[in-house]
């Protein structure tokens, strides 16, 4: 009895080493899953500010946006530059206004890699006619961005943003585009006030 009762004790000791020995392994596994989790999460929260700046105004908010979110920042390149003629849009037949008046004028790009990664993206563009110019509607049209939150912004001579964020999601039903903000000029309380608004 003695000898039984001695090994039930040592037949614990070994479960409960082998309990603690195995302890850690565990955790380790648990902990690397977690990381692994957690890797995936950050990038899966990464957000973009993709713009496109014909004169430099919109490049500017844009530029400040992504420094103080840390986000990538990507330029709306078209394939064929705008020279100052082209967005003289005093002369009736310049080649921006030609494109406004065109409801199919969809003006070209250069590719941006891996833009559908971001589960956020900040769209800018100055106002034309009070709306964006369409080379907006040819990046929209270019990436299906199907779970992407797309906030919007601009910078205009005066004209707010509403009757473009109108026109984009009534042009592109199923986007999420939410949200948009007139820049008057980039000052960090601008950005700021931005960032408080669509957080
Ligand atoms: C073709 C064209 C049309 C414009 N139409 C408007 C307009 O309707 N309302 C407005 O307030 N500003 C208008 N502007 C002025 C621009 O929105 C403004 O200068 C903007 O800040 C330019 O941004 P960017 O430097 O990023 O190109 C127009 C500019 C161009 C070239």
């Amino acid at each position: 009895m003695k000898k039984f009762i001695m090994n039930l004790i040592k037949t614990g000791m070994l479960l409960s080493l082998v309990a603690c020995s195995s302890q850690p392994a565990v955790k380790k596994q648990v902990s690397e899953e977690e990381e692994v989790v957690q890797v995936e999460k950050l990038d899966g929260e990464k957000i973009a500010v993709v713009y496109f700046s014909a004169t430099g105004n919109t490049k500017e908010v844009a530029i400040k946006l992504s420094e103080e979110l840390d986000a990538d920042l990507y330029e709306i390149v078209p394939s064929v530059a705008y020279t100052e003629e082209d967005i003289n849009y005093t002369d009736d037949a310049c080649r921006a206004n030609r494109e406004m008046n065109d409801e199919s004028s969809r003006p070209e790009f250069e590719e941006i890699p891996e833009v559908e990664k971001y589960s956020t993206i900040l769209l800018g563009y100055p106002i034309w006619w009070g709306t964006a110019p369409r080379i907006i509607q040819t990046f929209l049209e270019t990436y299906p961005l199907e779970n992407t939150k797309i906030y919007t912004f601009c910078t205009s001579g005066g004209s707010g943003i509403e009757q473009s964020l109108k026109d984009l999601q009534g042009l592109y039903p199923e986007k999420k585009i939410v949200n948009g903000k007139r820049f008057g000029s980039s000052s960090k309380e601008e950005v700021k006030e931005y960032l408080q608004e669509i957080e």
